[in-house]
């Protein structure tokens, strides 16, 4: 018996070499089997949101971005509560800029490419605007 050598019942034996390339082939074949999960997982993280379409004359929105994705409902409501309940038509930013209160006025005048932008996130999301049906704004710039 020569060390490093293991007798196995029946089929002579089989040296520590053979083992590397058995626990080499389990690895590979695990990673074939596991591979489209892995890969899923990673391709769904890719898209986790679409492509929007920024403007190209301006590198911020009127608050942080984050602020906005997260909260640009909220703001808009606030928006039309203060511009229709009490006529105030200025918003100040937090970082101090006055702001013209208008959904076209000043959403559109950056975000002009709502379709590329609002719709495309909506989309993704399963949100449906009503807002455009009386807030009209000029289509395709
Ligand atoms: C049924 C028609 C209608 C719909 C739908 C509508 N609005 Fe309005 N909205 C108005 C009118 C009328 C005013 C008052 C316009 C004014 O006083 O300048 C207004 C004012 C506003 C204002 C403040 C002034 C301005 O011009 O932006 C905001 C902000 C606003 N709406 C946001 C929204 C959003 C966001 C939606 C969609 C969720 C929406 N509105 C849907 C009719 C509508
Ligand atoms: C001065 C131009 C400008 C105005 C006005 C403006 N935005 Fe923006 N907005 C931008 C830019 C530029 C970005 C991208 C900023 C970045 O890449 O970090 C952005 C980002 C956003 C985002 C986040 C997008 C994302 O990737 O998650 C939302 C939502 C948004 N804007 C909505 C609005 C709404 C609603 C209004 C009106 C209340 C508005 N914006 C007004 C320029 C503007
Ligand atoms: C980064 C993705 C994203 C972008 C870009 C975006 N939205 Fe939204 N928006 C959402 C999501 C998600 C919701 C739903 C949030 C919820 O239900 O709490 C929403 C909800 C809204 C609502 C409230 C709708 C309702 O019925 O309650 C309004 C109004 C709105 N967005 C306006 C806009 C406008 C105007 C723009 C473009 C200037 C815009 N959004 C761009 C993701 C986005």
């Amino acid at each position: 018996m020569v060390p490093g050598m293991i007798p196995v019942k029946g089929k002579g034996v089989r040296t520590m070499s053979d083992r590397k390339f058995i626990y080499i082939g389990i690895a590979v074949l695990l990673i074939v089997v596991l591979y489209p999960f892995l890969h899923g997982m990673v391709a769904s993280g890719d898209t986790t949101q679409p492509e929007l379409y920024l403007p190209s004359d301006a590198s911020e929105c009127i608050e942080e971005t984050e602020y906005m994705t997260a909260n640009h409902m909220v703001l808009l409501n606030e928006w039309r509560d203060t511009a229709v309940r009490e006529g105030i038509r200025e918003y100040t930013s937090q970082s101090g800029e006055i702001i013209k209160i208008s959904l076209t006025g000043t959403c559109i005048s950056c975000h002009g490419r709502k379709d590329e932008f609002c719709a495309r996130c909506h989309d993704y999301s399963n949100v449906t605007l009503s807002c455009w049906n009386c807030h009209v704004t000029p289509e395709g710039n």
